[in-house]
């Protein structure tokens, strides 16, 4: 199984950017964390960065065929981009979205993500834990597919 990590823009300046909101941990850190809960589940991942909406609409799309998962922070394209939400909805593929700060206890226009209403589930305000926790959300998602899939195989030998 994979799952595919994508990162929006300015989330490269973790550590630095607005440490009294997001910490003090680089996203590198985070993506090491992450990369051990996955190999301790023998799951593939791998991780995305991009300050661009339209890259981020092409790794979405190439997660068709490739993975079985994403974890998304939009960041502030969570906010604004019908693109990424429809790109998500295309892909079909079960997405988890995670904000670092509860936006909800901010400003006004981060109060509304275009992108919650198709993710299967979305972490906000945990602070890096957040990946953590979505990392929990998206192993049960994939140990629920593959028993999917051996109960399906099962069904189509009997047949
Ligand atoms: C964020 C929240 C967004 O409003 C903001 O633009 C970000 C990060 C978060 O993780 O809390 O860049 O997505």
């Amino acid at each position: 199984m994979k799952l595919v990590v994508i990162q929006g823009p300015n989330l490269n300046m973790l550590g630095h950017r607005e440490q009294n909101i997001y910490g003090p941990m680089k996203l590198e850190e985070i993506h090491n964390q992450m990369a051990l809960v996955a190999e301790q589940n023998k799951a593939e991942i791998e991780f995305f960065q991009s300050n661009l909406e339209g890259e981020i609409v092409d790794k979405i799309q190439e997660c068709v065929g490739e993975a079985d998962g994403i974890i998304i922070n939009p960041a502030a394209y969570s906010h604004t981009s019908i693109a990424i939400r429809d790109a998500l909805v295309a892909c079909g593929l079960p997405a988890l979205e995670v904000h670092i700060s509860n936006i909800y206890r901010r400003e006004e226009f981060r109060q509304k993500s275009l992108i919650s209403a198709v993710c299967n589930g979305t972490i906000v305000g945990f602070g890096p834990l957040g990946y953590h926790l979505a990392m929990i959300g998206m192993m049960q998602i994939f140990q629920e597919i593959q028993a999917m899939r051996k109960a399906q195989e099962e069904q189509a030998k009997e047949q």
